[in-house]
């Protein structure tokens, strides 16, 4: 058994999405064993993703991150980390496969509703983070 870290991002919790996004996890198999609401300060953002800090949609993106709450999740499924990453979809909503989270409530590459860990062991870092 797998545990993998998600996000509904200020998008999504604003356009009122989490009930619709929390059904499309529990459907696909997921049991809910960490959940938190949070509103990020810049700082907090900007340590989260520390490593996509060179990349030139950083501030932008600790700027939106930090703009509302955000519901923190532990998602725990067998190949969990592979599993969100599916019902996520593609980063860029608009390349995202039908039926995926970020296809349905993507606004675009930077507000794509969700996020979710890469790797198993990024999951633990991040889960360890949110959900100390
Ligand atoms: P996420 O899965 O949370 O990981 C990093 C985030 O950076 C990503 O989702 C998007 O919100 C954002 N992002 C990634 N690529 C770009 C890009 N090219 N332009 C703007 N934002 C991006």
């Amino acid at each position: 058994m797998e545990t993998t870290f998600g996000v509904i991002k200020p998008d999504a919790v604003a356009a009122g999405k989490i009930g619709e996004i929390i059904k499309i996890i529990e459907k696909n198999g997921f049991k809910i064993v960490g959940l938190r609401m949070e509103r990020l300060s810049l700082e907090k953002a900007q340590k989260f993703y520390e490593v996509h800090k060179a990349r030139p949609f950083y501030n932008d993106l600790t700027k939106y991150m930090s703009s509302g709450p955000i519901v923190a999740l532990a998602l725990e499924k067998e190949g969990a980390v592979k599993a969100w990453r599916q019902v996520m979809g593609a980063t860029n909503p608009a390349e995202a496969e039908e039926g995926t989270i970020r296809k349905l409530y993507g606004e675009n590459i930077e507000r794509n509703a969700v996020h979710g860990s890469d790797a198993l062991e990024t999951a633990k870092a991040e889960l360890a983070f949110f959900f100390p």
